[in-house]
């Protein structure tokens, strides 16, 4: 579908739109990206709490792990009930085997789908041939997504980078193999692997990617405001946006790009203590703590003054300390940034 969005309240309009996915249908087109060590169940509670998207995807796991996680006791592999129906599970793996019986558990646990994992340039991952590894085997991996396919009938997406050189009809390549190996939706990051987030992406290959199929493509990469949204749209005509660290630096945002939500002064004080009971319920005080370590850099991105709101904010080793830090810190809400402070958008 080509749209020409102008306005915000287009942009709003269009990302409202329900789009197929498969066999099933998502009423709003925004989706939170996967993200390991951020996306967990608590801010997955906080963003369901404001609401506003479509969809949300679970950090990668591990498709070896995955047939016989106990969710209980894993910090990755856990969910709650009520986010199973828009929540997708992210896997990551290199056997066709392996990855299709994980995908069997997710179905048989009711995740809305399963997402394959072919754009993670960590080291970790990439060594073992997993990740975006893949994109150097794309026989492999046109391989996995069949398996897949073969295993379970709920959605299976594909999330990949443009690949290991700037070969934009690499990207066109693999997006084809891959919907002729049965993925129903893609979520396609144009950077080239090595680059981890310190060039701009190059939305004019989401525009190739998305020309070239006819499952939905999500847009992923550098959305910041509701002006790069219109821009994504407008530029590729991609069916959907996935937003990362800018859904962890404002957990709102969905609720303020889809529904109006218009976020008061004390936003940033209320979503901080709000995600630190959240966390306090789901993990371990020392877990949580870990976790919220890590929420923080996004979140004071924010701030006019956020590397020193940081260093304040995440001082101390329990979550009875950081607790005191958002009392004296964001009671009074700090100077905020219209577009956060990208050094700290590691
Ligand atoms: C801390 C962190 C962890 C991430 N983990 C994953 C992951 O597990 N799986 C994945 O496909 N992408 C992962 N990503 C990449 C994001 O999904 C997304 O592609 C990237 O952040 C660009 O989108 P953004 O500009 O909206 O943040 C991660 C990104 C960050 C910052």
């Amino acid at each position: 579908m080509t749209t020409i969005t102008t306005t915000k309240e287009d942009l709003a309009c269009y990302l409202n739109t329900p789009l197929p996915i498969g066999n099933k249908t998502i009423q709003n087109r925004m989706v939170l990206a996967p993200m390991a060590g951020l996306g967990h169940i608590a801010l997955r509670e906080l963003i369901t709490e404001f609401g506003g998207f479509g969809l949300l995807f679970t950090g990668m796991c591990s498709a070896r792990a995955v047939p016989h996680e106990n969710p209980v006791l894993s910090n990755v592999f856990t969910w709650r009930q009520e986010e199973l129906a828009f929540l997708v599970c992210q896997i990551f793996g290199s056997e066709p085997q392996s990855m299709a019986l994980a995908a069997r558990r997710i179905e048989a646990e009711g995740f809305f789908g399963v997402d394959l994992n072919f754009g993670c340039s960590v080291a970790a991952i990439c060594k073992k041939g997993c990740g975006a590894a893949l994109l150097k085997t794309p026989d492999l991996a046109a391989q996995i997504v069949n398996a897949v396919r073969q295993a379970v009938d709920c959605p299976v997406f594909v999330k990949f980078r443009t690949g290991w050189e700037n070969n934009p009809q690499f990207a066109v390549d693999m997006a084809k193999r891959f919907e002729d190996a049965g993925a129903d939706a893609l979520t396609f990051h144009p950077r080239v692997a090595p680059d981890r987030r310190n060039r701009p992406p190059r939305w004019e290959i989401i525009t190739r990617v998305n020309d070239a199929v006819s499952i939905p493509v999500f847009g992923n990469g550098n959305l910041f405001n509701n002006s790069d949204g219109i821009k994504m749209m407008d530029q590729t005509g991609c069916q959907g946006l996935s937003l990362g660290r800018m859904a962890v630096a404002r957990p709102w945002i969905f609720a303020q790009w889809t529904k109006g939500f218009v976020p008061g002064n004390d936003i940033y004080h209320f979503t901080a203590l709000r995600l630190t009971h959240l966390l306090c319920q789901h993990y371990d005080d020392h877990f949580a703590v870990k976790m919220f370590k890590k929420f923080a850099p996004y979140f004071c991105a924010n701030f006019k003054f956020s590397q020193a709101i940081l260093k304040k904010l995440i001082k101390g080793d329990t979550m009875a300390q950081i607790c005191i830090n958002i009392e004296c810190l964001l009671k009074e809400a700090p100077e905020t940034l219209a577009t956060p402070n990208l050094t700290l958008f590691v």
